[in-house]
């Protein structure tokens, strides 16, 4: 386990790195963010077998150094997901790409703040990576605040470069030096 701490609304959570048995719970919380049409990547639900083999392909690539895969989890259950990808081809392999998710029931008590913190130091001590980029929804105001709390900065913006749903949307990218 990497942190224990009490959210704004005193619970207890733990961050840690992604296991196996985190497979269901991260499928229910994939599915949910469909159901919420949330501004994420998530726009098509799951099933079992999908998500055993997307942990399966996360696992591979933290025992490679090529990824950084950390859960919180409150009860028992895995209730959000953050990730830092490197790039693969040798012109980008100094930077990793970001992601995070958590499910409703934990978001606006500190966890997102305490998973990048996390995730950001374990990157820095495993990934060899010189910076950190990510892409966002120009809606996503939540989100965009936590990166810029966070220092990352604006790096671009691509007009109608996601689609949500049907409806295209501004991207907006942000970076960190690390
Ligand atoms: C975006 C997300 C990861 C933020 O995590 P969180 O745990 O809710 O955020 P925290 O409670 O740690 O808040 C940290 C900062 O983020 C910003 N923030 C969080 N929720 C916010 C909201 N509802 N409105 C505006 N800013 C918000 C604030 O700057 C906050 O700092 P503050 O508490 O000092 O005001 C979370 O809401 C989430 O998973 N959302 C759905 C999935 C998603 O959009 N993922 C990102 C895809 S790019």
């Amino acid at each position: 386990m990497l942190k224990k701490f009490k959210t704004k609304k005193g619970k207890d959570v733990s961050i840690r790195y992604l296991c196996k048995d985190d497979t269901k719970d991260l499928l229910e919380l994939y599915n949910s963010l469909v159901d919420e049409k949330s501004y994420t990547v998530a726009t098509k639900k799951f099933n079992l077998n999908q998500e055993k083999i997307f942990v399966e392909s996360s696992l591979n690539k933290i025992i490679k150094a090529e990824a950084i895969f950390l859960v919180a989890e409150y009860n028992n259950k895995a209730l959000g997901i953050t990730s830092i990808v490197k790039e693969q081809s040798p012109i980008i392999e100094h930077r990793g790409n970001f992601g995070i998710i958590l499910s409703k029931d934990i978001r606006g008590e500190g966890v997102g703040e305490e998973l990048m913190r996390c995730i950001i130091k374990e990157a820095q001590r495993f990934l060899k990576i010189k910076l950190i980029t990510l892409n966002v929804f120009e809606e996503n105001i939540a989100a965009i605040n936590l990166y810029k709390k966070m220092n990352f900065i604006q790096a671009g913006k691509i007009e109608k470069g996601l689609k949500h749903f049907g409806r295209y949307k501004n991207e907006i990218i942000m970076v960190k030096y690390i």
